[in-house]
């Protein structure tokens, strides 16, 4: 096993013994990812912007500090004697039109961590991301497929280029995890299941594209393996695998629910309802697979989401 972290004199050190500085969280992903490395005996600071998040922090088994990933200053405070750094940073709760905020976020912030690991030697930096950078496309997807980023996932791949740039082994060393659609009770899925259990939901065009999934604790299990097994400077799609047609996993939520079906609506409704760069992204196939991460060692606890989705549905609040 390739362990992360090494001391001054270059010996490699156990992952149990490292410090790691996760900014976002207490965001979505950020608070599984905290509860993740905690799990692994990992010394966790999970930044935040807002003291009043610190127990979310906490109750995932880190350390709250307080900065913001466009203040360099409480970045580099808080990066040392870190061994790695994970960006999950974004959408900012600012209002109104907080979209070039989000940006700076995403893009700028992912600049400052490289700064911050810099003045403080921290080795491995992992720029979170996600599978919508791929273009629409037939067949499987791997790390090499076509990119085609568009609004959200611009920032997302400007950040992954913001921090790969600066990748040099073996001072600095940056990776990327590129999950797909993460199910888990927030961000996207609470107001799908919502839209399900009022009867609501619509599909886009008979929802036969095909999406790829993978659950909220799955994915924050890929950015440890990535985090402690990765190579530097490359990227990591995080799917369970098993790519499936999106109104197949909307029935399959409806049918655990005990709601009807989901309906179905054209594509210009749906530019209506989500605007056109969001709608065009829920209707394009990315049939994704993980297979480079698998070879690092990483298995998904949930191979599909029909094994995912019901435990998930259990604890969800409603
Ligand atoms: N959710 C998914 O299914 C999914 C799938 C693939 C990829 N992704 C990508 O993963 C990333 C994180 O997504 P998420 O769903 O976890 O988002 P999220 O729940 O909105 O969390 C983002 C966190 O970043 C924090 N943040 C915002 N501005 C900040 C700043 N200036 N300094 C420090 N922290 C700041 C937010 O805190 P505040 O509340 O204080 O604003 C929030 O806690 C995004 O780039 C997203 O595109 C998500």
């Amino acid at each position: 096993m390739r362990a992360y972290h090494r001391d001054e004199d270059g010996a490699a050190q156990p992952l149990e013994d490292s410090t790691v500085l996760i900014v976002g969280a207490a965001g979505f992903l950020g608070q599984e990812i905290t509860r993740a490395f905690a799990r692994r005996g990992s010394k966790v600071r999970g930044l935040i912007r807002d003291p009043a998040r610190a127990e979310i922090v906490r109750s995932a088994g880190g350390e709250p500090v307080v900065g913001n990933v466009l203040d360099i200053e409480s970045l580099t405070k808080h990066a040392q004697g870190c061994a790695a750094i994970v960006h999950v940073a974004a959408n900012p709760s600012e209002v109104p039109d907080p979209r070039d905020l989000a940006r700076e976020v995403r893009v700028r912030g992912a600049g400052n961590i490289i700064e911050a690991a810099r003045a403080n030697r921290v080795r491995r930096v992992i720029i979170g991301s996600g599978y919508w950078v791929y273009a629409d496309q037939p067949g499987i997807i791997t790390e090499q497929s076509r990119v085609d980023p568009q609004g959200e996932s611009r920032d997302n791949y400007d950040a992954e280029r913001a921090g790969l740039e600066a990748n040099a082994p073996p001072e600095l060393e940056v990776l990327v995890g590129r999950p797909g659609m993460v199910y888990g009770d927030g961000a996207w899925f609470r107001p799908v299941l919502e839209g399900i259990r009022k009867g609501t939901y619509r599909v886009i065009d008979g929802g036969t594209n095909h999406w790829s999934f993978v659950s909220l604790p799955d994915t924050a299990s890929a950015f440890c393996t990535i985090a402690e097994k990765g190579t530097a400077g490359e990227v990591y799609n995080i799917v369970d695998g098993n790519p499936r047609p999106w109104a197949e996993f909307a029935h399959f939520v409806a049918e655990t629910v005990g709601a009807p079906g989901p309906g179905s609506m054209s594509f210009e409704e749906a530019v209506a309802t989500y605007g056109r760069v969001v709608a065009t992204h829920l209707r394009a196939n990315r049939a994704t697979s993980a297979g480079k991460l698998r070879a690092l060692g990483w298995k998904p606890a949930y191979a599909r989401f029909q094994e995912g989705v019901a435990p998930l549905l259990a604890n969800v609040r409603r």
